[in-house]
């Protein structure tokens, strides 16, 4: 085992899109575990959109990292050394605060839970779709957008973790899913494997046009991640009493608190809302944690009987993380997108 602990703190806070000069890597001393604690190694680490919010100051749901501090992030790790009885050396776990680092102290009962590789399920989904972002899909579409068969549902960034799992579980239910994501391979995946019933392309400059072509019947659920011109296209096509949870906003998230140029839409929209007695919930995936046990029986049947498929997109070494992350929020990872570590 080494004595060095590699990790990536904030260097700097981005203006716009994150550069690498707003990263840096450091060397420290191994952590020591206090009593109940345990010495993790990180196998796996998360890499997730929002990252990018916790690298701005001002208000948010959840502080931001620290100037110097350790880049956020949920690992899943292998337990080093132990001082809690129900851990042991080897042991693999879901770390929620594991962070940018090589090794880190927890508090066992911090742990979201312990990973049995024998199960049937590759402990790297915990990061993915066997965790917080196919909760936040499962959790989204069954307290705020309930779909029903029969009725259209929308979703963009849908070759990602949370897409690509509410595409799969609108099917599951006879909803028919539109998928909307970005370039020939992303939309080809989700039309021939995840079985989306039509796939449009963000990038294509009739997007518009296509989406109102992909439903004909309106749009009854729109499970939004992206904001931005997506929005913008699925605002007239909503149905009378449509449910938008509202995910993630990532077409925002490198300029976040600037209004977009142009007339101020806002009362437009609040009418819309009215009229058509529209449901537009914001969450975050916590709130409904009380579903995760459920979550975490249903997906693992999923999983194991190939119901749910995952894709996951694989990045070598911690020191390549802040390129990764930079390279998510403008759409280059295809899947759930997790560091290696050596
Ligand atoms: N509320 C919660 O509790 C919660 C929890 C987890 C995630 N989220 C949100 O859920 C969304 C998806 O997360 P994820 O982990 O599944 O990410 P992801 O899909 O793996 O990665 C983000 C994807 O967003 C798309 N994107 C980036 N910029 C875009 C833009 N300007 N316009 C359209 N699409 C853009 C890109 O895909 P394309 O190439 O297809 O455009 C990119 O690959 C994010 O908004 C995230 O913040 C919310």
């Amino acid at each position: 085992m080494s004595q060095i602990n590699t990790r990536i703190v904030l260097a700097s806070r981005p203006h716009g899109e994150p550069t690498a000069e707003n990263f840096r890597v450091e060397q420290a001393p191994l952590p020591v575990p206090g009593p109940g604690q345990v010495l993790l190694r990180n196998r796996w680490l998360s890499l997730d959109p929002y990252m990018r919010g916790r690298m701005d100051e001002g208000p948010s749901y959840s502080p931001p990292v620290a100037i110097g501090a350790v880049m956020e992030g949920r690992t899943v790790a292998e337990v080093v050394e132990s001082n809690h009885t129900g851990l042991a050396d080897g042991d693999l776990v879901l770390a929620p605060a594991g962070g940018w680092q090589s090794y880190t102290v927890a508090d066992a009962s911090a742990l979201d839970r312990k990973l049995d590789p024998a199960a049937g399920v590759a402990p790297s989904t915990a990061l993915g779709v066997y965790g917080m972002p196919g909760f936040t899909a499962y959790a989204g579409l069954h307290e705020i957008g309930r779909p029903r068969a029969g009725e259209t549902l929308v979703v963009a960034a849908a070759s990602g973790p949370v897409g690509a799992t509410v595409v799969q579980l609108a099917k599951m239910q006879d909803v028919r899913a539109v998928a909307i994501a970005g370039g020939q391979e992303k939309c080809r995946y989700l039309r021939e494997e995840l079985g989306a019933d039509a796939v449009i392309d963000h990038r294509a400059d009739d997007f518009a046009e296509q989406l109102r072509a992909a439903v004909p019947d309106g749009i009854d659920v729109y499970f939004e991640n992206v904001g931005g011109k997506v929005f913008d296209a699925v605002l007239p096509l909503l149905n009378d009493f449509a449910r938008i949870p509202v995910c993630g906003t990532i077409a925002t998230y490198n300029r976040r608190g600037e209004l977009p140029p142009g007339p101020d839409r806002l009362p437009a929209l609040m009418n819309q809302i009215l009229r058509q007695r529209l449901t537009v919930r914001g969450f975050i995936q916590r709130d409904f944690i009380k579903l995760y046990p459920q979550f975490l029986r249903e997906m693992g049947e999923w999983l194991r009987a190939g119901r749910i498929r995952y894709r996951e997109d694989v990045v070598e070494g911690l020191q390549n993380a802040p390129q990764a992350l930079i390279g998510l929020l403008q759409g280059r990872n295809f899947g759930k997108l997790l560091v290696k570590l050596d």
